[in-house]
């Protein structure tokens, strides 16, 4: 059985306006895939499509094997979701928010522990949803969206909003996920996530697909100067050419004891998405 995901020039129009304009891409099984764009690039909306709940304008799209056209219920008790809009009940603790999902979807009674147990919320079962902090509600939601132990996840800004400490809970949740072989489709604006977490991403600028690969593959292949910086511990940066010459003065450099640190200046994946659309992130 096929557990990726493909697309095949998919356009979306609103009212005439075009919102993704021609994307393919093709995302494997097991792969965690982020696709990256400011606020307003299409990136909810490639999902609500990959997942049912909008049809394309133009294209073709494959989620397990099936047109996302013609999703059944047994796809969808394959997929998890986390969208933006969290759809909890806030007067409900957190265990019976997971149980009525588990009776809807008809899992069984101890699904609702179990995903508790593995966001780190056990303990927090009795609390009602609305004395949470955001950081909870977001674990609590990832949980509802893995208690099916899905194949592919979808995670519409898993971490957005939420403070480094939070984030970096839910990235190793995410890559625990990588362990269990599920397929991961995020989307985010954070461009550090997308380096840390994903194999491949693409850049996504008002509908179009800009730039697409493995994060690191990307950033040197923009590596335009190819420099070696030197921070010397009197506070100075000297940039030197990635040669044999370079090479004598980075060994000069490191035997009189001056250095402070060595870098590449090779660009983050913000400083490529900047050479490639002329405007910045966020
Ligand atoms: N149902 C809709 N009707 C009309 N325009 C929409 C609708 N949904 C989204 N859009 C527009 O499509 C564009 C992309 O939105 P969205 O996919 O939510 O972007 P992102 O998730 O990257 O922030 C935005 O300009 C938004 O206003
Ligand atoms: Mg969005």
């Amino acid at each position: 059985m096929n557990n990726g995901i493909h697309m095949k020039n998919i356009v979306k129009e609103f009212g005439g306006h075009r919102i993704l304009n021609g994307i393919e891409i093709k995302i494997e099984k097991g792969e965690i895939f982020g696709l990256l764009g400011p606020s307003g690039a299409g990136k909810t909306t490639l999902i609500k499509i990959l997942t049912g709940q909008l049809t394309q304008t133009e294209g073709e799209a494959e989620l397990l094997g099936t047109d996302t056209r013609r999703l059944t219920d047994r796809e969808y008790s394959r997929i998890g979701m986390m969208l933006d809009n969290t759809g909890l009940y806030e007067r409900l603790n957190c265990y019976d928010n997971l149980l009525l999902f588990a009776r809807i979807y008809g899992l069984s009674g101890d699904k609702p522990q179990e995903a508790l147990k593995m966001v780190g919320l056990w303990e927090a079962k009795g609390q009602t949803v609305q004395k949470l902090s955001k950081g909870m509600k977001q674990r609590l939601v990832l949980a509802r969206a893995m208690i099916n132990g899905p194949d592919i996840l979808f995670l519409d800004e898993p971490t957005s909003g939420l403070d480094p400490a939070n984030a970096r809970g839910i990235h190793r949740l995410i890559q625990k996920q990588r362990e269990k072989g599920t397929t991961v489709f995020l989307t985010t604006h954070n461009m550090e996530e997308a380096e840390k977490l994903c194999d491949n991403i693409a850049l996504l600028c008002e509908g179009s697909i800009v730039e697409y690969g493995n994060p690191g593959e990307i950033c040197r292949r923009y590596n335009h100067q190819n420099k070696i910086c030197l921070s010397l511990k009197n506070g100075k940066q000297i940039l030197l050419e990635n040669d044999s010459n370079g090479a004598w003065q980075v060994y000069n450099c490191l035997k009189e004891g001056l250095v402070e640190a060595i870098h590449s200046t090779e660009p983050n994946l913000e400083t490529v998405f900047m050479e490639l659309t002329g405007r910045s992130f966020e």
